[in-house]
C-alpha cells in the first residue's frame, strides 16, 4: 500500500510512518518542518513543501499513485489560535482544502484525519462519545470541526471516503526509544512534567486546584502514541475494506488527573518533581475522557499501553535520550 503522510515529521506523525514502514507500507512524507524534524522521518521518503503548494501536490500525486492519504499536517495550540485565528483558519482549514481538492483531482479517496477531543468543547457529559454535541469553544476546535463538516460533504459529492480520529491526548514515545514529542514551545503536560524531572525546566505549573475532581485538579485522557497508530492503521483498513466514512473518539477510558500524572512522573522517574500550584485557566473544563467503545467494536482497536505509569515511562526514555544528546 502507498500512503502520503501530511505532516510526518511531526510528533504524532513521524511514529506513524515508522509503524507504516514496519507495516511493508510505500511511505511518502510531506511536511513543511514548521514543527517538524526532518531527523523523525524513519522510513520512506520526505519531501520537505507544504499543503498550501498546489503545484506541488499535483505532482506527487502524478507520480505517487497513492492508496490513501493521512493527514497530521496542522497548527495544534489552543492559546495561539485564539490570539493568531488567521494562521488558524488559513493552515488547518484553507489548506486542507487545498490537500482534499489535489486528491480529488487525481482521484486519490482514502483519507484519515486527524481531528481532537476540542471540536466538543465543553463537556456535557463524560465519557465523550461521537454522539455528543459538537460546539467547539476556541478557533483551533472549530478548525477542526469545520474540516470534519467539508469532508461529510466530500464524500456525499466527490465520494472521498474518511475516517475522522478525534484524539483527546496523544501521549507517550516509541517503546523502542527512536522517537518522541519535540515540541516547541512544548504544551503538553507530560513532556513538561518529564522536563521538570530532568531539570530541563524549573518547575511545572499546574493550573487550577479546586476543580469537582477527587483531588481538585483537572482530569484528562491520555492515549499512547503506539496505540494511535494502531488506530489510524485499522482505520486505514476499513476504509480499503469498502466501509463508509467514519469518526471515532480515541482514548484511553480512563481519567488521570494532573496530580495523579505529576505523581506516576515522580515514581517513573524517581526524581523530585518541582510543582507551581495556580489558579485555573480560562476555558479548561474539569473532566475531559473519551468514551471509545465505537472504535473497539467497529475497528477491532484494542489498546495495548492503557497504563499511565507505560505512557510516562516511554515518555521518559525519549527525555533522556534528548538530555544525553545535548551533553
Ligand atoms: N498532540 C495531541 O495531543 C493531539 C491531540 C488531538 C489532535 N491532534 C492533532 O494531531 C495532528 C498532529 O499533532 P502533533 O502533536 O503531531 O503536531 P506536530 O506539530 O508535532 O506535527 C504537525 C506537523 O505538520 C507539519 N505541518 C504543519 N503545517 C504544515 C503545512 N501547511 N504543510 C506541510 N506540513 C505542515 C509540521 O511541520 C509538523 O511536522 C494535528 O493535526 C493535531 O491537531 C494532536
Amino acid at each position: 500500500m502507498k500512503v502520503l503522510v501530511v505532516g510526518g515529521a511531526g510528533y504524532i506523525g513521524s511514529h506513524m510512518v515508522k509503524r507504516l514502514g514496519q507495516l511493508g507500507c510505500t511511505v511518502t512524507t510531506l511536511d513543511n518542518l514548521s514543527s517538524g524534524h526532518a531527523d523523525a522521518v524513519l522510513a520512506g521518503e520526505l519531501v520537505v513543501g507544504d499543503i498550501a503548494d498546489t503545484a506541488l501536490l499535483h505532482s506527487l500525486f502524478e507520480r505517487g499513485r497513492f492508496d490513501a492519504v493521512m493527514h497530521f499536517a496542522s497548527f495544534i495550540q489552543v492559546g495561539e489560535s485564539v490570539q493568531h485565528p488567521a494562521k488558524y483558519y488559513e493552515n488547518n482549514v484553507t489548506n486542507t482544502l487545498n490537500l482534499l481538492n489535489a486528491m480529488k483531482a487525481f482521484g486519490v479517496l482514502r483519507f484519515i484525519f486527524s481531528s481532537t477531543a476540542a471540536t466538543f468543547g465543553e463537556p456535557q457529559y463524560s465519557p465523550i462519545d461521537e454522539a455528543h454535541p459538537q460546539r467547539p469553544i476556541n478557533p483551533y476546535g472549530r478548525t477542526k470541526l469545520m474540516v470534519e463538516q467539508a469532508l461529510a460533504d466530500y464524500d456525499t459529492a466527490y465520494g472521498l471516503k474518511s475516517v475522522c480520529l478525534r484524539y483527546f491526548n496523544a501521549a507517550g514515545a516509541d517503546p523502542e526509544g527512536q522517537l518522541g514529542e519535540r515540541h516547541d514551545p512544548e504544551t503538553h503536560l507530560i513532556p513538561l512534567v518529564l522536563q521538570a524531572a530532568s531539570g530541563r525546566r524549573p518547575n511545572i505549573s499546574v493550573f487550577g486546584t479546586d476543580y469537582d475532581t477527587p483531588d481538585g485538579t483537572c482530569i484528562r485522557d491520555y492515549i499512547h502514541i503506539a496505540d494511535l497508530c494502531e488506530a489510524h492503521w485499522l482505520a486505514l483498513q476499513s476504509l480499503v475494506a469498502g466501509q463508509d466514512s467514519q469518526a471515532y473518539n480515541l482514548g484511553n477510558g480512563n481519567g488521570f488527573s494532573v496530580q495523579e500524572v505529576i505523581d506516576a512522573a515522580g515514581r517513573v522517574t524517581g526524581r523530585p518533581i518541582p510543582v507551581q500550584y495556580g489558579a485555573r485557566r480560562a476555558g479548561d473544563p474539569a473532566r475531559l475522557v473519551a468514551d471509545s467503545r465505537n472504535a473497539r467494536e467497529k475497528l477491532g482497536w484494542q489498546p495495548q499501553f492503557p497504563d499511565l505509569e507505560t505512557i510516562i515511562g516511554h515518555a521518559w526514555q525519549f527525555e533522556e535520550k534528548c538530555r544525553a544528546g545535548r551533553g
